[in-house]
């Protein structure tokens, strides 16, 4: 059963936080669907036909999820002139962290010396980004943080499993980041979030970690992630497309006022029915997974920064960021855009 015990307020957020900058990095190296071809009884043609995948990018031996999202936000700084000296807070949204413990924010904390700041990784899979940027929202709106770092980043190819055709196919590696400062002009922002999420349906999609089961459901410990794709393909276009139409219609927001759709690069297919089921047109949703595949925390940031950076994305129109996946969660955040 779903739970919206989130959603109880449906007012339109005020005094917003903005993103004001955007980075992303991918890792060098390319994974073919031809070279998947020679791991596993698979082509190109069942490849791009079931999921719209293309390729991938694969973190080098000694790249991992900290090297992307640092690179991400060096790409951000580089781009914007923007400084992270002064953050009040770092959420990476992963889950593929380095270590368990320590985080990836406070990796990210070290290297670039920011002096005192919050560090927080969020572990909400394929929603994470969104969800992130709720809480930063929140943390902004509260008015106890002025700057919030927030990143999305993934090293997926390390816990996958290269003799699975059913997943191997999927996954993909990369990070994204994003500046999030209040806005101050009074005209952008984040101005609506929903979040909903069904526990009981968990098991569909794991990476194992210190227990053998969820509940009755006996978890492989192999460290690779497992799912039922079909199962998780059922979820995404009956209850995201669900999740999505009940954010609209909470907010009072139609379809066609939606400018862009960046809906989790899951597959495009999933993204195709979803666009059917919520009537939000398909010309509309900006995407990843063509060249990245399925990157989860990673797949929202990547594909709003490839739209920014050619200038599709411009000020006053409404954006929405909607994430989904393990947990099985779903988090959507509509932002007015204000970034120039
Ligand atoms: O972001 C994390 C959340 N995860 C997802 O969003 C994944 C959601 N699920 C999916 O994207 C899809 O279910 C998959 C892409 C994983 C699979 O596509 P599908 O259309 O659901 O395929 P299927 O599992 O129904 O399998 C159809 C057939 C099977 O063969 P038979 O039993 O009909 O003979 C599979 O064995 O396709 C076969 N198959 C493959 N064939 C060639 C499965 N994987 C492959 C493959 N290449 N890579």
């Amino acid at each position: 059963m779903s739970n919206a015990a989130a959603n109880h307020a449906p007012n339109q957020i005020q005094s917003n936080a903005a993103i004001t900058a955007i980075g992303s990095y991918v890792p060098e190296r390319r994974m073919t669907n031809s070279d998947l071809e020679k791991l596993v009884d698979t082509n190109d043609e069942w490849i791009v036909r079931r999921t719209g995948i293309h390729e991938r990018r694969i973190a080098a031996e000694h790249e991992f999820t900290s090297d992307l999202c640092i690179a991400a936000i060096q790409d951000m700084i580089d781009r914007y002139a923007v400084s992270v000296d002064d953050v009040d807070y770092i959420i990476v949204a992963t889950t593929t962290p380095n270590a368990v413990v320590p985080g990836v924010a406070s990796l990210v904390q070290t290297r670039f010396g920011i002096v005192s700041c919050g560090a927080v990784d969020v572990q909400a899979a394929c929603a994470g980004f969104a969800s992130s940027i709720q809480l930063a929202n929140g943390l902004i709106l509260s008015g106890m943080c002025r700057k919030i770092l927030v990143i999305g980043g993934e090293t997926l190819s390390k816990v996958t499993d290269y003799t699975d055709r059913a997943t191997c196919i999927l996954f993909g590696d990369g990070a994204g980041a994003i500046l999030m400062e209040k806005d101050t002009a009074g005209s952008g922002g984040v101005t609506a979030m929903y979040s909903t999420t069904d526990g009981s349906l968990g098991h569909q999609v794991y990476l194992s970690g210190l227990a053998p089961s969820i509940g009755e459901h006996p978890l492989q410990q192999n460290g690779r992630l497992v799912q039922n794709g079909q199962e998780v393909y059922k979820w995404a276009i009956t209850q995201v497309s669900e999740g999505i139409t009940n954010m609209l219609t909470q907010y009072g927001i139609q379809p066609d006022d939606i400018d862009w759709f960046v809906p989790h690069s899951a597959n495009m297919r999933i993204v195709d029915a979803i666009c059917e089921r919520t009537g939000i047109a398909k010309e509309r949703a900006l995407t990843s997974m063509g060249d990245y595949g399925n990157t989860s925390a990673a797949s929202i940031p990547l594909a709003l920064d490839r739209a920014v950076r050619v200038g599709l994305v411009k000020p006053g129109q409404l954006v929405l960021l909607y994430g989904f996946g393990g947990g099985l969660t779903q988090a959507g955040v509509l932002i007015r855009w204000s970034m120039q």
